[in-house]
C-alpha cells in the first residue's frame, strides 16, 4: 500500500545544507503495525513527517519516492498531495497540547478534517465526532464537544488527536511518541486503543518510538534508526532476539528487566 524508496531528506535552511535522513525504504501493507525506533534525533519524525507531507518543500529538499496508492507524494501536484494529506494518512504526535489548537473547542477540532475533505453538513459531522469520539472511549463526548484542551487531561487530549486523525478513516495512521508524554498507565490504555483501532478498522499504523519495548508490545516488524539511516529492520522477535547491530543491543539494553519479563 505504500512504499517508501531511497528516501533522502535535506536540509536548507542553514549555509551549508544537512542531510538528516539518507537511503530511508519502508514497505507498509495494508493493515499491518511498523514501529521505527531509534534515540533522539535519529531521523525518526523526519521520515515520518515526510510521508506525512507535512515537510516543506522548499527548506528541505527530499529524494526518493514515497508511493501510496500508486501515485508518488514527493512529486505529486499540491493539489493531489492534499487529497491524501490528513485523508488517507494521518498522524498523531507526541505532545497533543502543542498539536490541538488551544482556542477551538474539542468537538470543532475533532471533526476539522471532515469539513476540509468532505461536504458533509455540520449536523452530520457533529453525529461522526460524537461517535468517533465514543469509539476512543472518551466519555461523555456530548459535553466534552464544547470543551477546551487545556479542560482535559494528558491522556484524554490524545485521545482527541487520535479521534481527530481517525474522522477520516484513514488507510495509514502515523503516531510519532503518541505515549511519549504519558504515565504509564496512560501509555498503556493509549497503546490498547491503537491495537483494537489497528484490529477493528484494519487501519495499517507507523508507529515511532525511541523506547523498543513500547516498540514490542504493538508491532510485528520494526525499523531501527540511527543518524538518519535505517541500521536494522526485521520482525520485532527477531531484531530483540538476535540483534545483528550494536547500537540495537544497546537499545536493548537500556529496556529495563521487568519490562522485558512482561510480554
Ligand atoms: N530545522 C532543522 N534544521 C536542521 N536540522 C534539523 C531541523 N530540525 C531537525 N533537524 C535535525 O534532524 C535530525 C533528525 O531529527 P528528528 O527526525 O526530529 O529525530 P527524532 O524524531 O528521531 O528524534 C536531528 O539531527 C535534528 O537535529
Ligand atoms: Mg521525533
Amino acid at each position: 500500500m505504500l512504499d517508501v524508496i531511497d528516501l533522502n531528506i535535506e536540509f536548507h535552511d542553514h549555509l551549508t545544507p544537512e542531510t538528516v535522513v539518507y537511503d530511508f525504504d519502508l514497505h507498509l501493507e495494508e493493515g499491518e503495525i511498523v514501529g521505527i525506533v531509534g534515540e533522539s534525533g535519529s531521523g525518526k519524525s523526519m521520515s515520518a513527517l515526510a510521508i506525512a507531507g507535512l515537510l516543506s518543500r522548499k527548506q528541505m529538499k527530499k529524494r526518493g519516492q514515497i508511493i501510496f496508492d500508486g501515485v508518488d507524494l514527493l512529486t505529486c501536484s499540491r493539489n493531489i498531495l492534499r487529497k491524501y494529506q490528513g485523508k488517507d494518512i494521518s498522524m498523531v504526535f507526541q505532545e497533543p497540547m502543542t498539536s490541538l489548537n488551544p482556542v477551538k473547542k474539542i468537538g470543532w477540532q475533532v471533526g476539522e478534517s471532515l469539513r476540509i475533505h468532505t461536504e458533509l453538513k455540520e449536523e452530520e459531522i457533529h453525529d461522526r465526532v460524537i461517535k468517533m469520539m465514543e469509539d476512543v472511549e472518551l466519555q461523555n463526548p456530548e459535553e466534552l464537544y464544547d470543551k477546551y484542551p487545556h479542560e482535559l487531561s494528558g491522556g484524554m487530549r490524545q485521545r482527541v488527536m487520535i479521534a481527530a486523525a481517525l474522522i477520516t478513516e484513514p488507510k495509514i495512521l502515523i503516531a510519532d511518541e503518541p505515549t511519549t508524554a504519558l504515565d504509564v498507565t496512560v501509555q498503556a490504555q493509549i497503546l490498547k486503543l491503537l491495537k483494537r483501532i489497528n484490529e477493528q478498522r484494519g487501519t495499517a499504523i507507523l508507529f515511532i518510538s525511541h523506547d523498543l519495548s513500547v516498540v514490542r508490545k504493538l508491532c510485528k516488524r520494526v525499523l531501527v534508526m540511527y543518524k538518519g539511516r535505517i541500521v536494522e529492520s526485521g520482525p520485532v522477535n527477531e531484531v530483540f532476539n538476535a540483534p545483528t547491530q550494536e547500537y540495537t543491543r544497546k537499545l536493548i539494553k537500556a529496556i529495563p528487566r521487568m519490562e522485558k519479563l512482561s510480554i
